[in-house]
């Protein structure tokens, strides 16, 4: 099931949100990270990601044509290592992943889905030992100029709450800055 409110804007508005390579240096990606972004969209993170680490990088869309389209922009690029499937998230496939296989996931402006307890569990899983999960979400406390419906939005507190339930670690805060100026960022270790 596609989660609610999570079509994508034209490219070049959603794009004009982000510094896509400062947020991923923002919450510590590293150069040998194994990465899974979940609800890959247009692929503006993924393809970053893919540009700063010799390790694979798993998209994964519901998306039929978001799929096709990160698919061809990661071979016209050269990055073999980013390799995008096809999922649904939200019904506990974790598109191929083995568990433990990656190092780093993503989870950017989705936690407003149904269910993101699903999407948590399914990240944990993911990732090995030592791996770390990060989120951004657009903030509840100031104007936005996009957004999920405020009730929607799921506050830094509300995600520390649902990591911690399905066993992450303490969520340590992240300042974005310029690089993403409506929004909040959290790491939590698995
Ligand atoms: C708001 S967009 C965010 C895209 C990207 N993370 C970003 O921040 O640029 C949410 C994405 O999640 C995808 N999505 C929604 N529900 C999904 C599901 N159940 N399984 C996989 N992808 C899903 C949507 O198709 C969309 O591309």
């Amino acid at each position: 099931m596609k989660g609610r409110e999570s079509g994508m804007p034209a490219e070049a508005l959603w794009a004009s949100f982000f510094d896509a390579p400062a947020i991923l240096a923002a919450i510590g990606l590293r150069d040998d990270d194994t990465v899974v972004d979940y609800g890959s969209g247009y692929g503006g993170f993924a393809l970053a990601a893919a540009a700063a680490t010799r390790g694979a990088v798993h998209a994964l869309d519901i998306e039929p044509d978001l799929v096709a389209l990160l698919a061809a922009r990661a071979a016209a690029a050269g990055f073999d290592a980013l390799r995008v499937r096809q999922c649904d998230f939200l019904a506990g496939d974790d598109g191929g992943l083995a568990a433990g296989s990656a190092t780093l996931a993503l989870a950017f402006n989705i936690l407003h889905v149904e269910q993101p307890a699903t999407l948590l569990v399914t990240a944990r899983r993911a990732l090995a030992p030592g791996g770390r999960l990060a989120v951004i979400h657009w903030r509840s406390d100031i104007e936005t100029p996009r957004g999920p419906p405020l009730a929607m939005r799921p506050r830094p507190s509300d995600v520390a709450a649902w990591a911690a339930a399905a066993g992450f670690g303490a969520a340590q805060t992240v300042e974005l800055g310029a690089a993403a100026p409506w929004h909040y960022g959290l790491v939590v270790a698995r």
